[in-house]
Parts: structure tokens; sequence; C-alpha cells
């Protein structure tokens, strides 16, 4: 691929940045212009579909694009640079140059940093929520809401990092000193995914930056534009040059080059099962630390004493976040046989009032799908329910929407849902919630339990013992009681078993990219 030559583009703004920021600053410098009481600035740039490696802005140059297309119509909205393993290589060239000065910044300056990011995030909300919403299809409400989400993991590693100190460590009467410090990895890599294009980058950037990594990103290859703008919010808060990079194109080649190249230390990624077995795989002969976030299959439990109407509010949330295309969703409803008629009468009265549409339009609350393979996958999964006896309460198919493509599936309720039934097996990622009975707490544990995947479950009960008894027994990373909104950049999020491991958020997201460094001192007795 032919490649505007780096060292051309903006060269004059960006030397004109170090200026400003005096960014090759000793440890401990506050960088004067990311005080408070300097308004950050705000990202209004709509959408930039050029790649971001070295602190400058790549186009094409003739090589190969990839349309970017309107989740909800199909229409290409933008063409972005194809990129393959060289510029792969040049952006961890560029992460491992800029490496030695960001790690050697504060962690209060880096932290400053982020803050103020964050609140540029904040304050361009509705441009960062379009780019969303156009290239993903989510209702505009949601992109909003993952605005602030994402504002919220660099808020919440900038708070983490300061709080990480080296660590005395008791050495009893030895007469020794002995003394843990938590050292930035290095050159760090993200991969991420179309589902959250924006907050799936933050929470990996966020401890990244804030641990003094540096960083090469590719976003999914669907929704690369939020990564990109994301990239210029950073750019425009200070972040100096090769710190963060993002490339998108070739996954396989990219993935390859990154983990091929003895310098990546190590990789976030968030996607399937699947990738994430292989990139377990590349890792190994390089020996990279990963965290993944891989797959889900959450169950969700109401018992008998469960408030009912919280449940559904809870669960209908949960479910269709995102049309159902989330990892936590709520993907089988276990329901006590006694309340059953009672949970699903409400269950499907909610669904069906979903309004389906536009996710540009606020008064949507289901987009599209991603594409058309999701659509096929989620009709897939109904025929097969309904061929082992499931019965289709509502929905099941997809609705027409003027001027749009065939993939807004309706919220859809399948009750007789039984173990043999592939939804009740494979994440199905789409609006679908197939419901089954159960009679005993055992019985709901042991068949919340019956899966590889372990990230999310949910349980609705009155009973506080009960909550306690029955998370302890489940077998996942997450769980949630009588809520289903789990998510906050606080918290360690993350899964057991074929759901992956590591955690993003609050101080355990932060420490996946640290490494501690024991140093032990032998003093003159
Ligand atoms: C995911 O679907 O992978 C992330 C969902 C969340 O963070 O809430």
């Amino acid at each position: 691929m032919t490649l505007v030559p780096r060292r051309r583009v903006r060269k004059v703004m960006h030397a004109s940045r170090s200026r400003r920021t005096g960014f090759q600053c000793r440890s401990g410098d506050r960088l004067g212009m990311w005080s408070p009481s300097v308004p950050p600035p705000r990202y209004a740039r709509g959408m930039d579909s050029r790649l971001f490696v070295g602190g400058e802005w790549i186009g094409a140059a003739g090589g190969p694009t990839v349309a970017i297309r309107d989740a909800a119509t199909g229409e290409v909205i933008a063409d972005v640079p194809h990129a393959g393993e060289l510029l792969a290589r040049e952006a961890v060239d560029a992460a491992a140059r800029a490496l030695p000065a960001w790690r050697a910044t504060a962690a209060a300056d880096r932290a400053a940093l982020l803050q103020r990011a964050a609140r540029a995030l904040r304050e361009s909300t509705p441009a960062l929520a379009a780019v969303i919403t156009a290239e993903n299809g989510k209702p505009i409400a949601e992109a909003e809401a993952e605005v602030a989400y994402s504002a919220a993991y660099l808020d919440s590693a900038a708070e983490a990092v300061c709080k990480v100190a080296a660590e005395e460590i008791d050495s009893g009467s030895t007469g020794r000193s002995m003394r843990a410090t938590g050292e930035p990895i290095g050159v760090v890599a993200a991969i991420s995914p179309w589902n959250f294009p924006l907050a799936m980058i933050a929470r990996k950037t966020a401890p990244a930056l804030a641990a003094g990594c540096t960083q090469v990103i590719k976003p999914s290859e669907i929704t690369p534009l939020s990564a990109l703008a994301f990239a210029h919010v950073l750019q425009d808060a200070g972040l100096p040059a090769g710190v963060v990079n993002v490339v998108a194109g070739d996954a396989p080649a990219i993935g390859r080059a990154w983990l091929g190249d003895g310098r990546v230390r190590k990789l976030a990624f968030t996607g399937s099962t699947a990738v994430g077995k292989e990139l377990m795989r590349l890792a190994a002969d390089q020996v990279v630390r990963l965290s993944l976030e891989l797959g889900g299959h959450a169950p969700l439990i109401v018992f008998e004493d469960a408030d009912i109407p919280r449940a559904v509010a809870a669960a209908l949330a949960g479910k269709f976040r995102c049309s159902g295309q989330t990892c936590i969703c709520p993907n089988r409803f276990l329901v006590a046989r006694s309340v059953h008629d009672e949970f699903v009468a409400q269950f499907v009265a909610g669904a069906s009032a979903l309004r389906v549409g536009r996710g540009s339009d606020g008064a949507n609350r289901i987009g599209p799908l991603i594409n058309d393979a999701a659509v096929e996958k989620v009709r897939r999964h109904i025929e097969d329910a309904v061929a082992r006896g499931g019965r289709v309460l509502t929905g099941g198919s997809t609705i027409p929407v003027a001027g749009c493509l065939d993939r807004f599936f309706a919220p859809t309720v399948i009750d007789n849902a039984n173990a043999s039934m592939l939804c009740f097996n494979e994440e199905t990622f789409g609006p679908v919630a197939p419901i089954a009975t159960f009679d005993t707490e055992d019985e709901a544990i042991a068949l919340a339990n019956a899966t590889e995947f372990g990230l999310a479950a949910y349980l609705f009960t009155r009973d506080p013992s009960r909550i306690a008894r029955v998370s302890a027994q489940l077998e996942y990373g997450i769980v949630g009681a009588n809520t289903c909104a789990v998510s906050d950049a606080r918290a360690p999020f993350g899964g057991v078993k074929w759901s992956g491991f590591g955690r993003e958020g609050g101080r355990w997201g932060l420490d996946e990219y640290l490494s501690w460094k024991y140093v032990c001192e032998s003093r003159p007795t």
C-alpha cells in the first residue's frame, strides 16, 4: 500500500504542539495547558477517515481502502485506508520511539491528560455519538451513553494511577529492604470490536496511558471511525506523537505483525472466543501478556421471590441494549415455574413495545444488526428453537424500515426454550430472549453454569442471603443482582472460562499494564 509520507503531513502543527506542551518534560513537571481552567478542545471534525501513526494522519494516497457504511442504510460514509503488515510495524516503531519519554512523565501528568481528554469527550458528545450511531447503528441515546462510559474509563484510570505507589514489603527481622514498584509493561496493543466502537478502546487506552505504556490500536474494520475520532481527542488534549497509534485494515496481518514483534509486550482483545484462542497461540512465541474479553452467554435467573416488574424492566434494558449485541446481554432466561406466566406476560408486553428503526431517530430503541451475517445467525437460532419446541411469543423476523437495509430484527421472545437449542448453547448476539423454567435453586444454578462461557450472569430475588449464596456459586466474572446495568468504569470487567481472562476498569484494569519489579536490598548490619 502506498501511503502519504508521514513527515510531510501536519508537520508544522505537530512541531508547534510539542513546543506548547513542552512534553519532553522531566518527570514531575506539571503541564500548564492541562490545568482545569483551560477548557478542553472539543471534537467537532465530523468523520476523519485517515489512520493515525506517529502523530501524523495518513491517507490512502491511492492505496487500497475499505468503504465504511452507515449501518442502517448501507450508504458509504467514509473510505478508510486498508493497512497491512507494513503500517502495523511502523505503528510499533512509533510507539517504541515514544515510550521512553512517555513512561518518564509523572503519573500525575498522565492522569491530568486523561482527565482533560475525558472532559473533551463529554463536551463533544453530540459529534461523537453521531459517529458511533452512523457506523454501528445503535440508538443515539445509547451512543451518548457510550461516550459517557468511555470518558468514565479515562477518569477511572487517571484516579487509579494516582493511587499506585511503590510498596514496601514487610521483611520481618531479615534486615533487608524489600520493595515492589509498578512499572509500565512497554508497548501494548489493543484490538477492539464494533459493538462499542469507542468504549472498548477507551477502556484499553486509558489504563495503558495511565500506566506509562504506549499503544497501537486496531479497531474493528467495520467501525474504525469512532477510534479515529478518539485519536483526535487525545491528540487535541496534548498527547505526544506516537503514544497512541491507530491502524485499521487487514486484521490477521496486523495481529501477526504485532504478536510477532518482540517489542509489543501486551495485547488486550475484545472479540470472539475463536479469535481469542488464535491470538493466544500467536502470543506464545514472544510470551506476550494477554487480556481477553471474549464471548458471553449470560443466564438471567428470576426466582419465585423476585420483584417481577423490576426484573422485567432490568431484563428489557439488558437484553435489548445495542439490539442484543453485547457480550453481557442476557442470552438465556431461567424463570421459576411459579412466576413464569407473570414474568413472561410483562416481558413480552415490554419487548413488543420497543420501537424499531434508525438509531439516529431518538424515539427508536432497537437499531439494525451489524451485518447480514448477524441477521442470518439470529434467524438460524430462532428456526432451530422453533424446530425444538420453542414458541415465538413476539418478534421472530426482521421489520422493514423505509430507506434502510433489511437488518432490523424485531425484539423476539421464545417461550418453552430448552438446553438442546442453539440459543441455549451459543451466544446469539441479537435481540432474542429464550425462556426456560426451573423448579429449585440448585437446578437454576446448574442450568446457569452449564456453558463453556463465564462473563456475566444475573439473578433476581428479594432475599439477600440468596444473592450471596447464588452469586458465590455462579461461575462468572460479573454477577448482577436485581440489575442488568453492571457496567461501570470503576469495577473489574471480565470473565472466566471461555469468556477469557484479565480485567478492564478501575485499579484492576490498570494492573494489567503494570509489571511489578521487586527490589530486595540487603542492608549492612
Ligand atoms: C461488551 O459487550 O463487550 C461490553 C459491554 C459493556 O462494557 O457494557
